[in-house]
Order: structure tokens, then C-alpha cells, then sequence
């Protein structure tokens, strides 16, 4: 198939491979949910899956997610983590023999019309983060109601934490006693961590873990990076340099003219924009890799291209370029661009994913 785009995103399933045994060697005894939801981040749900093979269960966002990864022919656990919103979508899902996440009553009601269904259920707890989840004081009802509900075969509990990327948060101890209290209440196998969790907060860990952004080799903690924590990035996203220019004192670059050169400077052009998935907000500063130089960013980032800094980098048309992957993590360009890596993994995915190796 011909390219149509210069940038290109290549995953890399050895990096994903290698991930998973990282979460394995931590998880313990506890039982593994992949995240995969949002095409695995950006990544492909498919080159996930296949990476994944050894988890428990995987875990997409929605009903419709997971009913069309069962379709594709993936035959390990799914549940949908935002559950489900009408009958129909019920069926589909106990006929297809996913796992639905109940956090409003409104579901429970949905199960309770439906006898003749069956269907593995996460009654999902709000222990704090006011997201999804059945508050604390309604939580013995409906476990009650969802105990004798013929369509419920296996039942679990599962919350989510608010603070995890930030293991000394106090917060963090409070969800944790609470879904601790339910846990040893309604003796149901429970799940909590993500990957911050995972790795910064053992207690945690319970009889399922839940962990999504390190598989894709970022760091879940602002305080190690991902090499610190023998994570590898799993998504290359590279691209050329298409031009090189020698500006003079006083040229501005881009549109808005928001970059003025201090002194006569060499420029590059990459090929790689907004329409690839980099991030347009990526302020002036930001790294991009070019032959072994961290190459700042220059101005605005346009629909195709953007401008470096080649000030003593010996780089020419036609030099690889890296916005991120292995030779720079997307955990620095997130932080340069004011956001997460889980957005700009996402959106560059979502876009295109060029090959996976
Ligand atoms: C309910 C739930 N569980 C687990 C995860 C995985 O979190 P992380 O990617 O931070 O490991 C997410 C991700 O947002 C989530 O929404």
C-alpha cells in the first residue's frame, strides 16, 4: 500500500511483549486486565491483543469496543468498562460472553429485566473519584439486588483511584480502606491498580490489577521515568527532514511569527504536524531527535510540518527524524506540550498506525 504521509507511527510488539512480562513480574499472584481500550491507546487493539496474549482479561471502554474485538476473533476475557446502556447491547453482550462493568442503577435495573441473560458483572465501587461507581452508602443495596438477579452469573468489585500517580497522596488511603471494607464485607475478588498503582502502591494489588499506560512503555509516575522502570516505548513515531534553511537575525518562523532568531541560525522542516497527531499546542523548546541531538522545536506546529533548531546539528534533507519512541520518550514531549502521553499516544494512533513489527 503506498504511503500517503511522510510521518509514520510503527509499533513495536516485542516492546509490548516486553511490558507485559514487566506487569507480570510485578503483579504477583494477582490476575492481570490489560487496558485496551481506545485502540489500545493508539496502538492497535489487534498487535495489543496478540502482545497481551498471556493476561487474564482485556478491558475496553465501551460495550460496542469489546463486541468488536469478540468479533474479530479474540477469544480471551473482555469487559466493558463503561457497561452498558440498553437491553439490546445486553444481549449482545451475554450471547458474546463479555464482562460488563454496572456503576449506575440504571444498569442494575437493565440486568434485572433481563432473567434469561448471563453475564460475568463488575459491580464498580465510587470510593473517592467521583467518576463512574455506585456511591459507598448505596453500594450493600445494590450489591443485593445484583446477588439475586438470575442474569448475574459471577459478581466483582472494582474502583478506581483518583491520586495513584501520586502514591503519597493521601487520598490514596482512604479509597484503599474503603473498597478494603466492602472487599472483606461482600468477599468478592476485587480490582483496583492502574499503573501507577501497580507500581508505586502495592497494597493495591488485590486479586486483579488493572494496568493500561505502562504497557505502552510511559512512565505512570512523574518521579521515575520510563527506563527507570524497565518500561520500553512501544510506539515509534517517526518522520523526514524535508528542508534546511540558513535564516538570518531578526527572521521569524511560522505562522503568527511567534519565533524570532536571536542570531543567523541553520533551521530544519519535518515533515510531521497536527494532522499526524503531534501535538499543535507543543510550545517553542520542545525535543524532537534528529541523528543523536535533542533539536528544539520552533514555533507554531502546522498541519504537516514543524520547524527545529539546527544550531550545530550536522542534519540534511532526507535525515530520520523521531517526535517520539525509543530515542525519546513521549513522557518528555507530554511534558513540554502541558499534557499526558495517554493523549498524545491516542491521538497520534488514532490518525494512522503505519506498521507493526
Ligand atoms: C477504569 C480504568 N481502569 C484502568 C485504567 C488504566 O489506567 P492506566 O492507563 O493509568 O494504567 C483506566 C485508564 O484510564 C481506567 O479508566
Amino acid at each position: 500500500m503506498m504511503r500517503t504521509r511522510t510521518a509514520q507511527i510503527c509499533i513495536d510488539s516485542e516492546a509490548l511483549r516486553h511490558n507485559f512480562q514487566r506487569v507480570k513480574s510485578l503483579a504477583g499472584d494477582s490476575k492481570i486486565i490489560a487496558v485496551i481500550k481506545a485502540n489500545a491507546y493508539g496502538h492497535g487493539v489487534q498487535a495489543a491483543a496478540d502482545a497481551f496474549s498471556q493476561a487474564d482479561a482485556f478491558a475496553l471502554a465501551t460495550a460496542g469496543e469489546a463486541i468488536a474485538l469478540r468479533q474479530s476473533g479474540v477469544t480471551r476475557p473482555l469487559i466493558a468498562l463503561q457497561g452498558c446502556f440498553d437491553s439490546e447491547e445486553l444481549k449482545t453482550l451475554s450471547e458474546l460472553n463479555i464482562q460488563t462493568v454496572v456503576h449506575q442503577p440504571h444498569q442494575i435495573a437493565l440486568l434485572e429485566q433481563c432473567p434469561g441473560l448471563k453475564l460475568d458483572v463488575w459491580l464498580k465501587v465510587d470510593t473517592g473519584m467521583h467518576r463512574l461507581g455506585i456511591p459507598l452508602a448505596m453500594v450493600e443495596a445494590a450489591y443485593q439486588k445484583l446477588r439475586a438477579c438470575k442474569s448475574v452469573r459471577h459478581l466483582r468489585l472494582m474502583s478506581h483511584l483518583a491520586n495513584a500517580d501520586e502514591p503519597d497522596h493521601a487520598k490514596n488511603d482512604e479509597q484503599l480502606s474503603a473498597l478494603d471494607r466492602l472487599h472483606k464485607m461482600l468477599n468478592l475478588e476485587t480490582s483496583m491498580a492502574n499503573s501507577a498503582a501497580l507500581v508505586a502502591l502495592s497494597e493495591s494489588r488485590l486479586q486483579w490489577v488493572r494496568p493500561g499506560i505502562m504497557l505502552y512503555g510511559s512512565s505512570p509516575l512523574s518521579a521515575k521515568t520510563a527506563a527507570e522502570l524497565d518500561l520500553k516505548a512501544a510506539m515509534n513515531f517517526e518522520s523526514k527532514l524535508i528542508a534546511v534553511q540558513q535564516l538570518e537575525q531578526g527572521d521569524e518562523i511560522g505562522y503568527g511569527s511567534t519565533w524570532q532568531c536571536r542570531q543567523a541560525m541553520r533551521t530544519g522542516i519535518v515533515a510531521a504536524g497536527y494532522a499526524d497527531g503531534y501535538p499543535r499546542h507543543a510550545p517553542s523548546g520542545t525535543p524532537v531527535w534528529i541523528n543523536n541531538s535533542l533539536c528544539p522545536l520552533l514555533g507554531r506546529v502546522s498541519m504537516d510540518s514543524l520547524c527545529v533548531d539546527l544550531r550545530g546539528v550536522a542534519a540534511e534533507v532526507g535525515d530520520r527524524v523521531v517526535l517520539w519512541g525509543k530515542e525519546l520518550s513521549v513522557d518528555v514531549v507530554a511534558e513540554h506540550a502541558g499534557t499526558i502521553s495517554y493523549e498524545l499516544l491516542c491521538h497520534a494512533g488514532s490518525g494512522f498506525v503505519s506498521s507493526t513489527v
